[in-house]
């Protein structure tokens, strides 16, 4: 529909740009499913790195107001001890650090 608009305008440079496009879930704080429907995922994968080579490593507080994506990261961290390889091509863990997922 978009992309026949688009065409129609004369646009079509921007239709690459809208079939690459990936849809947003506002209600999955659930790093599998989100992954496995290719939803748009804010790589924080760097940040799971940090806290997991971390020298003060006993407890952590994530103290974000509600809707600042603690689940989700906890989801992640979830799925980063289970070594779940196959979620995490092209994130940041996988590709640009030292971390071994293995199960
Ligand atoms: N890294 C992210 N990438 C994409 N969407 C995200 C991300 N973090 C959070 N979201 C979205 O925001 C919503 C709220 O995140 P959630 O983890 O439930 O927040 P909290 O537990 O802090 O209330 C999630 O359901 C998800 O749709
Ligand atoms: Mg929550």
């Amino acid at each position: 529909m978009i992309r026949g608009l688009r065409r129609i305008a004369g646009m079509e440079a921007y239709d690459t740009i809208v079939d690459d496009m990936r849809e947003i879930t506002t209600d999955s704080a659930d790093f599998e499913h989100i992954r496995k429907h290719n939803l748009l995922y804010v790589d924080k994968t760097m940040y799971a790195y940090e806290l997991i080579r971390s020298e003060a490593r006993r407890f952590f507080f994530l103290s974000r107001p509600r809707r600042y994506g603690k689940s989700l990261f906890c989801s992640t961290l979830h799925a980063i001890f289970d070594g779940r390889r196959d979620l995490f091509t092209g994130l940041h863990i996988a590709e640009h650090t030292d971390y071994e997922l293995t199960p």
